[in-house]
């Protein structure tokens, strides 16, 4: 009787836990949090015209190439947005690791919608190596 109660309580337990945290990559949920999430917002969505959603983001399937290159880098605006009078840039991450990098990458390109094959570290080292 006592087995059973303990066992039942584990997948409870489990249940709850899995429950939670839904996303496959749950450290680079927790590196996007902390870098990216104060503009980006947690839920992806960006800041209505200053930030880019990254939600179902057309730019996410288009240039995963580019991806930890921005990330590493940032991105500086050239073409002034005519559409916005204020003028963010992507700020550089320069001090985040490559496995850092690539947590991140993984969870921002499998959450809000998108959905993205994993990568994996070799794919950040070879395509930082490309970076402008
Ligand atoms: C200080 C605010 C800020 C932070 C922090 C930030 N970003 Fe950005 N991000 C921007 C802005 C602004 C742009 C648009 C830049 C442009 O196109 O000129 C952008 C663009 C992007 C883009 C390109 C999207 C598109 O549609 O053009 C990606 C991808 C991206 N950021 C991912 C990230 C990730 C991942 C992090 C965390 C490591 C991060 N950003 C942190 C402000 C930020």
């Amino acid at each position: 009787m006592i087995k059973f109660t303990y066992s039942s309580l584990l997948i409870i337990c489990l249940c709850i836990l899995t429950q939670c945290d839904r996303n496959e990559y749950p450290s680079g949920k927790r590196y996007y949090d902390a870098y990216c999430g104060n503009c980006h917002m947690e839920d992806g969505k960006g800041l209505s015209k200053l930030i880019p959603s990254l939600e179902k983001s057309q730019y996410l399937l288009n240039e995963q190439d580019e991806l930890p290159c921005i990330i590493k880098k940032g991105i500086k605006s050239m073409v002034p947005d005519s559409s916005s009078e204020v003028q963010l840039s992507m700020p550089a991450h320069p001090k985040l690791s490559e496995i850092e990098i690539l947590n991140i990458c993984n969870y921002i390109n499998n959450s809000w919608g998108n959905q993205q094959a994993p990568m994996f570290l070799i794919d950040i080292e070879n395509k930082l190596n490309i970076c402008d």
